[in-house]
């Protein structure tokens, strides 16, 4: 398949985890883009985000930005369905206006978490919480409004910025012991791999639907005494179940994604989930 050449694109939630990876890796790889996050861009505001577009005419808008605070969304309904759902949306209008591609970003919560084997991407959707059902919405909004869409559903993400990797070695420097949740299943996934695969696939015609995490799965528990193992952190990790840190937004037991679509295409790069956390221990 012949690739695209990519001449301009439009960064949005630049600064996010997702944001300033792709940030470094398009800078590495000299491509052109303009990077937007709060307050310069509000994705909310329809007629903002068309008129930035309009002016900028990008040939790809990359959105990775959203109200990614899952007890917040509880909390907050109409916020999460604004930015995740609507602010998708907006984006997909705008895209389509002047016939860019639109890359989009999801999430493992769209399923109920109740399964028992890892979810592809034709599984029934069915989320449980605010958050889930925001993001649910912002994907259907971009395969309705959008004509040539790539959504990458990825899960317990970490990269620059707050997430368990370093909540857990600022956890270990105050305490000599740790209660970790150990039943709930997911899949780690370094941002450095996420990004990877949507550059890669970007500039192609393989537009649809993907599931992009890193490959093999683990609970909190396991990933918390891995981090510590490959750190060399002597701390005392006790197993416990989801029931002793009750949150506003209830976690999916279950949330293991296939990379099935990207397995059939012949693009699934992802690292196991213990060598990408390795790289990125080895500059925390
Ligand atoms: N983090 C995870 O574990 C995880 C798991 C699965 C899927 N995902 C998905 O992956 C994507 C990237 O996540 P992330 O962890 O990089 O998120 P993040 O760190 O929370 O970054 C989101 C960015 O979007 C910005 N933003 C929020 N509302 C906006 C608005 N109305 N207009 C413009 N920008 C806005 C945020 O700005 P402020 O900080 O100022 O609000 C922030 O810079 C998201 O689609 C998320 O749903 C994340």
């Amino acid at each position: 398949m012949e690739e695209i050449e990519i001449y301009n694109i439009l960064l949005v939630g630049s600064e996010g985890q997702l944001g300033l990876e792709l940030q470094k890796q398009l800078k590495n790889k000299s491509l052109e883009y303009v990077p937007l996050d709060l307050p310069e861009l509000d994705i909310t505001k329809l007629d903002s985000v068309i008129e930035k577009i309009t002016n900028e005419k990008p040939d790809l808008i990359i959105n990775s930005a959203a109200f990614t605070d899952v007890d917040g969304c509880e909390n907050n309904k109409d916020k999460a369905f604004k930015v995740n759902a609507l602010g998708a949306k907006n984006l997909a209008v705008a895209a389509e206006k002047i016939g860019a591609k639109l890359v989009h970003v999801s999430t493992d919560y769209i399923f109920n978490g109740f399964g028992a084997e890892p979810y592809k991407e034709y599984y029934n959707t069915d989320p449980q919480t605010v958050y889930g059902q925001s993001k649910l919405l912002g994907e259907e909004y971009v395969q309705q409004f959008s004509s040539k869409f790539f959504i990458f559903r990825t899960a317990w993400l970490y990269g620059e910025g707050n997430n368990f990797v370093r909540t857990m070695l600022r956890l270990a420097d105050e305490n000599d012991e740790l209660n970790v949740v150990n039943d709930q299943i997911g899949s780690p996934t370094s941002t450095v791999d996420l990004a990877r695969a949507i550059i890669n696939l970007m500039e192609t015609e393989h537009y649809g639907l993907y599931h992009a995490t890193c490959e093999g799965k683990c609970s909190w528990y396991d990933f918390a005494k891995k981090i510590f193992e490959i750190k060399n952190i002597d701390i005392k990790v006790n197993p416990v179940n989801s029931d002793e840190f009750k949150r506003d937004a209830e976690r999916p037991k279950y949330s293991v994604l296939d990379n099935y679509m990207l397995k059939l295409i012949d693009k699934n790069n992802f690292r196991h989930w213990e060598e990408s956390l390795k790289e990125y221990l080895e500059m925390e």
